[in-house]
């Protein structure tokens, strides 16, 4: 089984900062940091000068991702955990305790959950709970301290259907809505220790994740809804991450920022 630090991957130290990475800010955590919106996330804080930490279950697909990231100029690296159990969880924070300059987390991995108020099984929304809102929570608690050495934050990657409630999604709006409602509350307590916690609230992202649940033509249905055009791409969502991780942000905490292409505003949760 897979442990929760792949030594064969991580091989213990960066690489040398160089290339896009030069001069880097610190270190990011990047969880789900193998595909869509984590990997868009991975590679736009390695352009802007971090170093990269990606977490995700699949080793062979997170080697992938540090190859390619590390090709590119970006100091990269790869951590396999499973992310929705808990003993997992703690050995990651136990791995990042030589990452003395770790600096932003960002809390992404999540989300397949489906299923309405009325129909979701119990465990379902327990297993839902888990990777949307406990996973985020447990790894702020336990990193918290390092983050605040660093002056660092937290980004948790919630949803527009924390907002407001599309028909039948009751499971998944209840999951990210927690995670809000944990960000805030989370902000409020560590806000003295100048850790800034913040929630980006992306509309449908085209990624496999999406791709998984839509044919190209509800897509493309989905995409006329929407006020400028399009559904987000993973890079529209990994421009707002690096931001709020940034120096930019540095009085910014508590906050949602939505990247939908003004579908909320406009009254379209699609
Ligand atoms: N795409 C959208 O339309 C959309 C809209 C709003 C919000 N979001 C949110 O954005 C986040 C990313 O979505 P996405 O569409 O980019 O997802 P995705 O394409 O399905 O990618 C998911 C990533 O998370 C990793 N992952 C999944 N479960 C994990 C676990 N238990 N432990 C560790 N890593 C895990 C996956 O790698 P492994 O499978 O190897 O673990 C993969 O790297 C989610 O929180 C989702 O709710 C997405």
């Amino acid at each position: 089984m897979p442990g929760p630090f792949d030594e064969k991957i991580d091989g213990g130290a960066y690489e040398p900062a160089g290339g896009a990475s030069a001069g880097a800010k610190g270190s990011a955590l990047v969880t789900g940091g193998t595909r869509g919106i984590g990997l868009a996330t991975a590679r736009r804080l390695g352009e802007a000068g971090w170093r990269v930490i990606c977490v995700a279950r699949s080793a062979g697909h997170l080697e992938s991702t540090v190859a390619s990231l590390r090709a590119d100029g970006i100091s990269a690296r790869g951590l396999t955990a499973d992310l929705s159990v808990a003993a997992e969880r703690q050995s990651l924070a136990e791995a990042l305790q030589d990452t003395v300059d770790l600096r932003a987390v960002v809390n992404n991995a999540g989300g397949a959950a489906r299923g309405g108020a009325l129909d979701t099984a119990l465990e379902d929304f327990d297993a839902a709970l888990e990777i949307d809102v406990r996973a985020a929570w447990d790894l702020g608690q336990r990193l918290a301290s390092r983050l605040a050495e660093n002056a660092g934050s937290i980004v948790n990657v919630a949803s527009t259907v924390a907002l407001a409630v599309p028909s039948g999604r009751g499971l998944y709006s209840s999951a990210k809505g927690a995670l809000v409602a944990a960000t805030r509350s989370m902000a409020i307590d560590l806000a003295r220790t100048g850790v800034r916690v913040n929630a980006v609230a992306p509309g449908p992202t085209l990624t496999e994740g999406l791709r998984t649940f839509n044919t190209d033509e509800q897509l493309a249905e989905r995409a006329t809804k929407v006020p400028l055009g399009r559904l987000a791409d993973p890079a529209d969502i990994a421009d707002a991450i690096e931001f709020l991780c940034s120096h930019r942000a540095r009085h910014i905490t508590g906050q949602v920022l939505v990247v939908d292409g003004g579908a909320s505003v406009a009254g379209m949760y699609i």
